[in-house]
């Protein structure tokens, strides 16, 4: 069965390929290579020994995009992957996150029901909650949406809209709206992982290139959160598990097990880690004494959100498995591999 992987060479997607090859699925990846590498595909390759098919062109363009589903009628389900994901940047350039972000999804959209290809998994994420109120902490998918802190996140609230409303007006189509929480670390065997281009903005790449030597000190931003340490508290999620609970959604779908035409689910662990707490854990797991300092807040932090995974342990029979001491020292052990090559 084939299942098209958009952004497939990028963080996440790129171990969700490894999962679905691993579960029997043939895979072909569309990505323009915006944010990922084509060696990454050599990379899948040795994890796997099988070598996803690949096409790079710009899922925004509406024509290629007919024209790639044109060419390809036995795609029975998309996992849609591809999206800038820049926080601040899509705070100085909102026009270009609102066409690339909305603009592919709705020339997919509008490609699955001229094709008939029924079903579709969405990269939605936590930062439609915002900063939940303390009632609901931790928080379940029933919790309000909050209005957007950026362009970014606008995308993914509209986006969630978009496929509900298609759901609804074209008939046969399907799909899963998956909200992550903070995905971090890498593949066990460090041939895949996160690949931020120039300067972290997130939190892992920026300890595990500070305890490298490549960024000379870590800023935490905020030490006077209403926190156990001060620091702010996220739902870290290991990328292996993510990965997995894609595969969950895909089979979900193509055995037709779904409840109703649009399903959204939490990804998280269920538990928060304040930044000191991932730090102490990074120096554990690799023996290296972090350089870092706590300066001001970021602009824009939200101060603590975790998810309730209650709704998608139950429903999906998926759990987050891995602790944070795996998540670092994988994301570690990825930056080692990748730095020696
Ligand atoms: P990534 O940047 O590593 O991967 C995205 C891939 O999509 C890149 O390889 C990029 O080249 C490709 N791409 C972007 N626009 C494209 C287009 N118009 N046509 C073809 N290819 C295009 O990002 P990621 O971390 O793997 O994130 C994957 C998805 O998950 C995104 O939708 C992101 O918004 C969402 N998400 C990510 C996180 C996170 O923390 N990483 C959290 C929540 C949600
Ligand atoms: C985590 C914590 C920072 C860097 C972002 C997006 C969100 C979602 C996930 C896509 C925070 C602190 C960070 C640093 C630090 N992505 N930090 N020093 O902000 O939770 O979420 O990624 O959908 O939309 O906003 O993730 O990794 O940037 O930060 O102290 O150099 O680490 O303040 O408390 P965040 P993050």
């Amino acid at each position: 069965m084939k299942i098209l992987v958009t952004g497939g060479t990028g963080y996440i997607g790129s171990h969700t390929v490894v999962e679905l090859q691993k579960k029997g699925f043939d895979v072909i990846i569309v990505d323009a290579l915006f944010n990922s590498r084509i060696e990454v595909l050599d990379s899948i390759e040795k994890i796997t020994g099988i070598r996803p098919e690949f096409e790079s062109f710009d899922l925004a363009n509406q024509s290629l995009t007919d024209d790639f589903f044109a060419r390809h009628n036995d795609i029975k389900g998309i996992i849609h992957f591809a999206a800038h994901k820049a926080v601040g940047e899509s705070v100085e350039q909102p026009i270009k996150y609102y066409r690339n972000n909305l603009d592919s999804l709705m020339n997919i959209l509008e490609a699955m029901d001229k094709y008939k290809v029924p079903n579709l998994v969405f990269s939605s994420s936590c930062t439609v909650y915002g900063q939940p109120d303390a009632e609901h902490l931790p928080v379940s998918e029933t919790a309000p949406i909050k209005k957007a802190e950026s362009p970014y996140g606008n995308t993914k609230q509209i986006a969630e809209e978009i496929i509900f409303e298609s759901i609804n007006a074209y008939k046969g189509l399907n799909a899963i709206a998956l909200r992550y929480f903070n995905p971090v670390g890498a593949h066990d065997s460090a041939l895949i992982g996160e690949l931020p281009l120039g300067v972290p903005n997130n939190l892992m790449p920026y300890i595990t290139q500070t305890g490298y030597g490549i960024r000379e000190c870590l800023k935490v931003f905020g030490g006077d959160y209403p926190t156990h340490d001060g620091t702010a508290i996220r739902d870290y999620i290991h990328i292996m598990d993510l990965a997995k609970a894609h595969v969950v959604a895909v089979e979900r779908m193509v055995n037709e097990k779904m409840k109703k035409s649009f399903e959204i689910f939490n990804l998280g662990t269920g538990t928060g880690y304040s930044v000191l707490d991932v730090i102490k854990s990074f120096e554990k797991v690799s023996g290296v004494k972090l350089n870092y300092e706590i300066v001001g807040r970021r602009a824009g932090d939200i101060e603590k959100v975790w998810a309730d995974p209650t709704f998608s342990n139950n429903e999906l029979g998926w759990k987050a498995e891995r602790h944070l001491d795996e998540m670092t020292l994988s994301a570690w052990n990825w930056e080692k591999a990748y730095r020696s090559n």
